[in-house]
């Protein structure tokens, strides 16, 4: 094996991690922001910020797939003398004393050292602000008076970062700024329909500033030599038209020793739109100098930043694991959970593999992001689940995504995903364990945001299950529309056009077998959710509580619920079983795939993990085979990869998914995603020791330890896809940060593995773990009580004994909601 570079470590105690190398094997970013403005910040600075949407309110310029990598950010040039360089190693690549990138809960810190100057950059934004504080503190660690010269820079985009790379014609006639004291102004389009301006400011006297791109650069120079920083002075330019940028220009005198913080501030900001100009032509600035006023010190933003960590430290209280195992409890305790904040953000829209301009949230994305995150901030969870719901359509269809500034669903991709709506009930069920709050099921909301069409949402749960119900292809099996959740495996296609998106395409529906057993799975799995969610609520009402919806109707709800899921495990039974496995699908034409009978493809995981999941066949041994076939066709040294063998060959049958390389991807990548069903599907079936060497081998924290430099990407959480077994360089990752795998593995390891499970009564205990799991503690808040929660597993994989809650023994395995506090001992 090539040997393996490291480029950083673990802190966990400051809940960080530590990049000492700036030459990452990709750049590893972090995300700042929590509600409104986010901004994306790799290991030298890069990235770019945004108000809402990455798409519609782009604030600042990025450059996806350039050269070099990872241009464009928020850069501090400093030049003493003739020595040119920057706190994060870029864009000047000066060779620095000392480099070190730290990423933590929503701020990144950057420092670099040198010729005995110190620059140390903190990035963050304050919670409930829309800006993005950089914190610049510089330091002479010399014996010497440093006379230093500096230049901030930041390049505005034009809000739509879609035309923004598009539409010169138009654009480069548009950029307007103002520039007032040590602040500048963006206000590009703000003329016309914009109510929103952008600026960049410093808490300090300035010497100059620039704000033409072409007279701060150059035309001909780069990001890592721009003509003003050589010249060693600003040229205070006024942009008119073009690339407006905002540079500050700052003469800093520095005693021996003497160590001086700047505070540069960028923010966004929304005017009235009467209230938009204070003179003909000029913003109405008043919110932007109170936004400055409240962080225009080292003491506000030093507040501020205590009140961001405490916010983390809070959130992260909720969940606590102590099992004396750095690399699980690093994972459990820091940033799995931090990924799963993050991609409930953004759903897919915005990281450095997804450009910000394609995607909204997904509809079946954001459904299952809840579970990662539902613990941690409900209220924002119930929104969102209101949100996403609002963009189903009367049969239960529903939009795929939408646009997360507007909340509508997005036409350029429609709907059709025939798995989407039953992420409905699966993200809802989750928030009402978690919460206990039953209302969210009387909440009115619309069919595709249309006034006037609102109707209960336990209705939009009830017509999401429908829509399987009512889209039953020849063998009773789900019909899969344009796709299930694999996005690729597109069964209605039938494109030769390479122009034509296998997403968007559905060229023929009419007379289509195509079906899917993964949906069939998903509908057991939630079908079984909503036949207990229907029991739970009858049962609440029956004791007198409040809901629109009454005892009866749930009751026959609940029996028609368990006729259409015993007649999909009958029809998975007899139809989709291929001896060894599941089978995955039948094409258009009634063709089976996924089994042993086909070419390549022979076995797909997902079928595998969902009807695993759903315990179709328990008693006959299906789930157990096909468990065992998991691990002898799918598994490899890296996780399992999605199908076996792989496709060497694109079928035009089946769409996107052969259209990939081998290993790559959906075809026979390791798709973290859905390793978890698979690890889950163990855990249900008791087999600790498979499920713990599955989830090991995608947990960031053993691949940190092992494969730096060939996983390329960030460590520190996983990513979407690792390349298979049948690629080119098995264990190269791409598309890390936003992907479902950060729910998924949050679900399985707090519920599955350690066994943590919230019920609508209470807690359920029901770990399953390797022999070798020694005993370990578990403190989790839950609605307004706290469980300190001690495990002894004494070598058994599965199967609780006893538990005692507060010195008394208790039946079963939940142990029932009160508020309070409360130490539970469990025995396996
Ligand atoms: C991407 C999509 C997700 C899809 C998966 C498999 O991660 O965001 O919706 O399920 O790919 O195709
Ligand atoms: C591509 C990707 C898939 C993703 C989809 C989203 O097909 O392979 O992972 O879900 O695009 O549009």
């Amino acid at each position: 094996m090539e040997q393996q570079k490291r480029y950083g470590h673990f802190d966990d105690q400051h809940r960080e991690y530590v990049i000492t190398d700036p030459q990452t094997p990709w750049p590893w970013i972090n995300y700042l922001g929590n509600e409104d403005f986010f901004s994306l910040i790799s290991n030298t600075a890069g990235g770019y910020s945004f108000y809402k949407d990455a798409k519609f309110r782009r604030i600042t310029r990025y450059r996806y797939n350039n050269v070099p990598m990872d241009n464009g950010g928020r850069y501090f040039y400093i030049k003493d003398g003739d020595t040119v360089w920057n706190p994060g190693w870029k864009p000047c690549k000066t060779p620095l004393d000392f480099y070190e990138c730290r990423h933590g809960m929503g701020y990144t810190r950057i420092t670099g050292r040198k010729s005995q100057v110190e620059a140390s950059v903190l990035f963050f934004v304050p919670l409930g602000k829309w800006a993005e504080v950089q914190k610049l503190t510089l330091k002479n660690t010399s014996q010497q008076t440093k006379q230093l010269k500096l230049f901030s820079f930041e390049e505005w985009c034009l809000w739509n970062a879609a035309t923004d790379m598009e539409n010169f014609q138009r654009n480069f006639s548009t950029g307007e700024v103002e520039i007032e004291g040590s602040t500048i102004y963006h206000k590009t389009e703000y003329r016309e329909r914009r109510n929103h301006y952008a600026f960049y400011h410093v808490n300090t006297e300035i010497q100059g500033f620039d704000t033409d791109r072409e007279t701060f650069v150059g035309l001909y120079n780069e990001f890592a030599d721009p003509q003003a920083v050589i010249e060693g002075r600003p040229h205070n330019s006024h942009a008119h038209g073009w690339s407006p940028i905002a540079s500050h220009y700052i003469e800093v005198t520095l005693q021996p020793g003497e160590q001086r913080d700047f505070i540069f501030l960028l923010g966004y900001i929304e005017n009235e739109h009467d209230k938009k100009f204070s003179a003909p032509q000029v913003i109405n600035k008043e919110k932007a100098h109170q936004l400055i006023a409240e962080l225009d010190t080292t003491e506000k933003v030093d507040k501020a930043f205590a009140e961001l960590c405490q916010y983390w430290d809070a959130l992260l209280n909720i969940y606590k694991v102590k099992t004396g195992n750095p690399k699980l409890d690093r994972m459990v305790n820091i940033w799995n959970q931090y990924q799963c904040m993050v991609t409930f953000n953004f759903s897919r829209s915005a990281s450095f593999f997804e450009s910000g301009v394609g995607r909204g949230m997904g509809f079946r994305d954001s459904n299952q992001d809840l579970v990662g995150f539902v613990h941690q901030i409900p209220p924002r969870a119930r929104q969102r689940i209101i949100d996403i719901a609002s963009t189903q359509f009367p049969d239960g269809g529903c939009y795929h995504q939408y646009q997360p500034l507007t909340k509508r669903g997005n036409n350029d991709i429609g709907g059709g995903f025939n798995d989407d709506p039953c992420w409905l009930i699966f993200g809802t069920v989750a928030y009402i364990k978690e919460t206990g709050d039953f209302s969210i099921l009387d909440e009115m909301v619309p069919f595709d945001n249309q006034p006037g069409t609102e109707v209960t949402l336990f209705e939009h749960l009830r017509v999401s299950m429908d829509h399987v119900i009512n889209n039953l292809g020849p063998h009773a099996l789900p019909l899969i529309g344009r796709a299930d959740w694999n996005d690729c495996l597109n069964l209605n296609c039938f494109s030769m056009d390479p122009n034509e998106s296998f997403q968007t395409t559905e060229n023929v529906t009419e007379g289509s077998k195509a079906e899917s057993l993964m949906i069939a799975g998903l509908f057991v799995v939630t079908g079984k959710d909503y036949i207990a969610l229907c029991k739970a609520l009858a049962e609440r009402i029956e004791n007198g509580e409040f809901s629109t919806l009454n005892s009866q109707f749930l009751a026959a709800e609940a029996a028609r619920m368990q006729q259409a899921v015993d007649a999909m495990i009958v029809a998975v039974e007899k139809h989709g079983w291929d001896g060894e496995w599941y089978l995955r699908a039948y094409d258009y034409y009634g063709r089976k795939i996924g089994s042993h009978e086909c070419d390549e493809a022979k076995i797909f995981i997902e079928s595998q993990g969902w009807c695993t999941m759903a315990e179709i066949g328990a008693e006959q041994g299906m789930v157990a085979k096909s468990l065992d076939a998991c691990k002898k066709y799918l598994e490899c040294e890296h996780g399992m990869v999605l199908n076996n063998p792989a496709f060497s060959r694109f079928i035009y049958e089946y769409g996107e998914i052969s259209s990939y390389p081998e290993g790559y991807k959906e075809n026979a990548g390791i798709f973290c995603h859905n390793n978890p069903w698979v690890i889950i599907g163990e855990c249900i079936a008791g087999r600790g020791n498979d499920a713990w060497s599955h989830y090991a081998k995608i947990l960031p924290s053993y691949v940190e330890e092992k494969y730096q430099t060939l996983h390329k990407v960030e460590p520190y959480v996983n990513c979407q896809m690792v390349a298979g077994k049948d690629a080119f360089r098995p264990g190269e990752g791409k598309n890390s940060w936003l992907t479902g795998t950060a729910a998924w593995m949050w679900y399985t390891v707090s519920e599955f593995i350690l066994g943590i499970k919230p019920d609508y009564d209470g807690i359920r205990i029901d770990p399953c773990l390797p022999e070798t799991a020694g005993d370990y503690t578990v403190s989790r808040r839950f609605r307004e009580a706290e469980y300190e929660i001690a495990i002894h597993p004494n070598g058994a994989q599965k199967g609780v004994k006893q538990i005692v809650l507060d010195g008394k023994p208790i039946e079963g395995t939940v142990i029932p909601y009160s508020k309070g506090r409360h130490t539970v001992e469990v025995t396996m």
